[in-house]
């Protein structure tokens, strides 16, 4: 019975999944994550199901021999490095093709929390604030019509220009290639990311989070954007810089900000991002739906099943040569 780590309470059949295979999921009671506690209870254990704040480095790898998967219940996996990974022989996957939409429903949801004021109008409502209905209240941007630009059209960037069109919204894009189909179909022009910030009324952040794409959103990108533009990130926090996204909110450089991530995580909660009226903050929920983490909850499930069997997993992102046996 192969003992499998698992670093939170999870949604679904991933547990069953892995008992019905022989398995012994161990699964870490707290509703934090397991943080300096990790190492130790990765010992003996044949495979780690993890989230993507379980920082997973090469030395906890390398110190534990029997570890031969670390399945990330997550499409983004920069909180391991599976090239490390790899030379230790460990397989890292994620979770690919399950969440797209609804992180993209988000995404347009927090885009229009942001235009609309929906969050900061309820607090005001909540504060007794509602004494008439006013022709200068809460005036927003209007959504239709309006440009959106995709930083980064994969698989989410995809989906959220899908539901822009619905809305009948110019759409650009800035990727390092060209995608002929998505760009056909959405009628979604590619232009540089100097061109996309000159030109856009919301920004929508997809990148994953890699050396390139680390600080991608800086103090020169926030000031090459429209002064009425709504930056929007569902990718990684790191991939704007937090700073210069302050101090452009102050100086009223840009019209606001959609925050589904920050950095760091947990955003403290004296971090200048709370005193703006102009920017909505989630905690980190775009992919969270019953539906949606129960499936990437059984898909990281399936890729230790796999590794266990001795076969390739069905979402790899490293190749380890050899894999541990
Ligand atoms: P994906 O399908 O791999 O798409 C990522 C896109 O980013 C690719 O099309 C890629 O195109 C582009 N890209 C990569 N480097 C770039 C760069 N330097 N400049 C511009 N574009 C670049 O990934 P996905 O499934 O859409 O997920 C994207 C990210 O969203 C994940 O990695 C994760 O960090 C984040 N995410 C967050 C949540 C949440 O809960 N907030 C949920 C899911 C995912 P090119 O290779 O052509 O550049
Ligand atoms: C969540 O952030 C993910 O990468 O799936």
């Amino acid at each position: 019975m192969a003992r499998v780590f698992v670093t939170r309470t999870i949604p679904g059949r991933a547990l069953e999944m892995l008992r019905e295979a022989g398995h012994d999921p161990d699964v870490w009671p707290g509703e934090l994550p397991p943080g300096d506690a990790l190492p130790v209870r990765l010992e003996g254990a044949a495979a780690a199901l993890t989230m993507v704040v379980d920082r997973i480095e090469p030395a906890v790898l390398a110190a534990n021999r029997g570890l031969r998967i670390v399945a990330n219940m997550a499409v983004g996996y920069d909180n391991i490095d599976p090239r490390a990974a790899a030379e230790l022989g460990v397989w890292v996957t994620n979770t690919p093709g399950v969440l797209a939409e609804t992180t993209a429903d988000h995404a347009f949801a927090l885009l229009m929390a942001a235009a609309r004021h929906v969050a900061l109008s309820d607090r005001d409502t909540r504060a007794g604030g509602w004494r008439t209905w006013s022709p200068t209240g809460f005036l927003g941007r209007d959504i239709h019509g309006a440009t959106l630009g995709i930083v980064g059209l994969g698989e989410i960037g995809t989906a959220m220009a899908r539901r822009a069109t619905g809305f009948g919204m110019k759409l650009l894009h800035a990727s390092r290639t060209s995608k002929p189909a998505a760009e056909h179909a959405l009628g979604i022009e590619r232009v540089t990311l100097a061109e996309l910030l000159a030109r856009c009324d919301f920004v929508s952040l997809h990148t994953p989070l890699t050396a390139e794409t680390r600080g991608l959103i800086g103090a020169a990108e926030l000031a090459a954007m429209k002064p009425t533009a709504i930056l929007v990130n569902t990718a990684r926090g790191q991939v704007v810089d937090q700073d210069a996204l302050i101090a452009a909110l102050r100086a009223n450089r840009i019209g606001g900000a959609a925050l589904d991530v920050t950095d760091p995580e947990p955003l403290p909660l004296d971090s200048p991002l709370f005193s703006f009226a102009n920017v909505v903050i989630t905690p980190h929920i775009a992919s969270a739906s019953h539906a949606t983490r129960a499936r990437m909850a059984e898909m990281a499930a399936a890729n230790i099943i796999a590794v266990l069997a001795g076969r390739e997993p069905p979402n790899p992102v490293n190749r380890p040569t050899p894999p541990r046996a």
